[in-house]
């Protein structure tokens, strides 16, 4: 069966079903941090194109992979900075936030536990939410651990893009434990364009028929992924995924 678990599904979230994408809360435009935007010139133009696809506000959420995006809280910010003056010399009326993409590891273990500074995107009521990547094969060791220890400390955890990690695609029980265990589920607008892949367009779509999507995600790196973008989002069942859910994106908007 392919929708194996969704008898007597109860929503935990209430809000007006969303008919725009206003909010867009992952994306790689902060240049050359990751292996996202590599120039302002390049993250402006991105930045230029999705405002015209309607996007009032972007949060831009780098890598923080120790090994691979050693990016500190510091220099995120002051990146951020230089960038949010180029938008503005450009008079772009496009609002920016900053947050990050935290891969989870035993570093992002100790920098919650021991109380450092973490780059989260706030919600309407001040909620914090960090958004969270974990290795794609195997269920990651810390991610019970991970997902207590932030929720300890007042932090909403939110899992990026569920619908690309084998062993959740193997596993459609653990996402539904996930989101039972308070855990916010983003999910990449592009994976219903079969752009990540089959199994990636049917947990995405078991998902949004489910109404367990929070947010929608660009997750944006490059110009080339603005097309399909474009395209999954003119779409009639794009539509239909809008209606169908909950989202919080929209509330991000202040
Ligand atoms: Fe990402």
């Amino acid at each position: 069966m392919r929708f194996p678990f969704l008898k007597n599904k109860e929503r935990k979230v209430e809000k007006t079903p969303t008919t725009t994408l206003k909010v867009d809360v992952h994306s790689h435009l902060l240049p050359d941090v990751d292996e996202g935007a590599k120039t302002i010139e390049e993250s402006v133009k991105i930045i230029s194109e999705l405002s015209e696809l309607g996007f009032e506000k972007l949060i831009l959420t780098p890598h923080i992979m120790r090994g691979y995006y050693s990016n500190s809280t510091t220099k995120i910010k002051q990146r951020f900075r230089t960038l949010q003056d180029a938008i503005r010399e450009k008079e772009m009326s496009i609002k920016l936030e900053i947050a990050a993409e935290y891969y989870l590891d035993q570093y992002l273990l100790s920098d919650i536990l021991n109380n450092r500074e973490l780059l989260t995107f706030q919600g309407e009521n001040g909620e914090r939410f960090l958004l969270f990547e974990t290795e794609q094969v195997k269920q990651p060791v810390h991610l019970w651990e991970a997902i207590k220890r932030m929720k300890k400390v007042g932090i909403t955890p939110v899992l990026a893009h569920p619908e690309r990690y084998s062993f959740l695609k193997r596993e459609y029980r653990l996402v539904h434990e996930l989101y039972d265990a308070g855990v916010m589920l983003q999910v990449n607008i592009n994976s219903f364009s079969g752009y990540y892949g089959t199994e990636a367009r049917e947990l995405a779509e078991y998902l949004s028929v489910a109404q367990m999507i929070h947010f929608l995600g660009s997750d944006c790196h490059r110009n080339e992924q603005l097309e399909i973008l474009q395209k999954t989002m003119k779409g009639s069942s794009f539509e239909s995924v809008l209606r169908g859910q909950s989202l919080l994106n929209n509330s991000l908007m202040k």
